[in-house]
């Protein structure tokens, strides 16, 4: 970047879940967030593909590939830069930020100004993270990163929240599809301190382990559905303001997360350590590692609690900006 190029660079936010992971993927209602922390991709044109000095490899880049092959009709070899805050691998979304971000500069660069697409991009970001996830992936990292704010997804239109489209996708246990809506729910009243317990589980791992244990005892769909009705309970508690509701929703969905087997004696331990300054506290994302998170009215004291148990901590408030291009080059 030292000739003077200035760079096409986008960023794109994480996300957290604050009710439903695991169930969604059985078409149950959850919510996500988008958080402060961002990953930024810069873009400069090059002699050949690369990303952080490493030439493109559809093996260790594979979202990467997918976007270029999707929305860049001529091959016009870019050095990719990628930074931000986000955590890798910890329940946090990175990878849909990463195509979220890539997904923009690459429109940028081959529609020229045109507006984003984001029902596009987003789509193109879910598909990328079910190849990735072994065809199950609900398209929830996806789409709060590319929209921000608050999304609920739902096997159903709900009248609570913006409709914004449908997804469908081919799972290895049939059709799935999904009501993605957007929620107006940014608020300072209380913040969300995400601890990481720095294990990383892959989501892939954790979504087959869930699959097989409904496929072994079919009975346990139950327990999908029990965390669908706690996600409806939270959601309305959301749309009041009532966060003391929405507390109990995260802690009760918790426990049904704990039984069925996605949580981890790190993530325990840093969930006992907040929940005495929290309104609820729960894991957050796969689980098995990764990160857990408290909504709290005072940060500060749980982050530092989080801290002395051993995790890592990130503060977000809840409802930040979704995708968008920050410079063109
Ligand atoms: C991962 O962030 C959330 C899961 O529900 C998987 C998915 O929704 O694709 C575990």
């Amino acid at each position: 970047m030292g000739d003077g190029v200035t760079p096409t660079a986008a960023s794109a936010p994480g996300k957290c879940i604050l009710f439903g992971e695991h169930a969604v993927v059985y078409g149950q209602p959850a919510v996500a967030v988008a958080i402060e922390q961002r990953l930024t991709v810069a873009m400069t044109p090059a002699p050949s593909w690369s990303v952080d000095g490493s030439p493109l490899n559809s093996k260790k880049h594979p979202h990467i590939v997918m976007l270029k092959d999707a929305l860049m009709d001529e091959d016009r070899p870019m050095a990719i830069h990628i930074s931000g805050d986000i955590p890798n691998a910890s329940g946090l979304g990175s990878s849909a930020a990463l195509s979220a971000a890539v997904g923009a500069a690459m429109h940028h660069l081959s529609t020229q100004q045109q507006p984003l697409d984001k029902d596009r991009l987003s789509s193109l970001a879910h598909l990328a993270e079910a190849h990735a996830q072994g065809g199950r992936a609900s398209p929830m990292d996806a789409s709060t990163s590319v929209e921000g704010g608050v999304v609920i997804l739902s096997n159903q239109r709900e009248e609570r929240g913006d409709w914004l489209y449908t997804r469908r996708l081919e799972t290895p246990e049939g059709e799935r599809t999904w009501e993605v809506h957007s929620l107006p729910a940014a608020t300072e009243e209380v913040h969300l301190v995400l601890g990481n317990t720095g294990v990383h589980a892959p989501t892939s791992r954790q979504v087959a382990m869930v699959a097989k244990a409904l496929a072994a005892q079919p009975h346990r769909m139950q327990e999908i559905e029990a965390i669908g009705t706690v996600a409806r309970r939270g959601i309305d508690a959301l749309i009041r303001g009532d966060y003391e509701a929405v507390g109990h929703a995260m802690s009760e969905n918790h426990l049904l997360l704990r039984n069925l087997g996605v949580s981890s004696p790190e993530l325990e331990n840093l969930i006992q350590a907040a929940a005495p300054t929290s309104l609820g506290v729960k894991l957050t994302g796969a689980g098995g590692g990764g990160c857990m998170v408290a909504l709290t009215r005072d940060p500060k004291t749980t982050g530092e609690a989080i801290e002395l148990a051993g995790g890592r901590v990130l503060i977000s408030r809840l409802g930040n900006p979704g995708v968008h291009l920050d410079s063109s080059g």
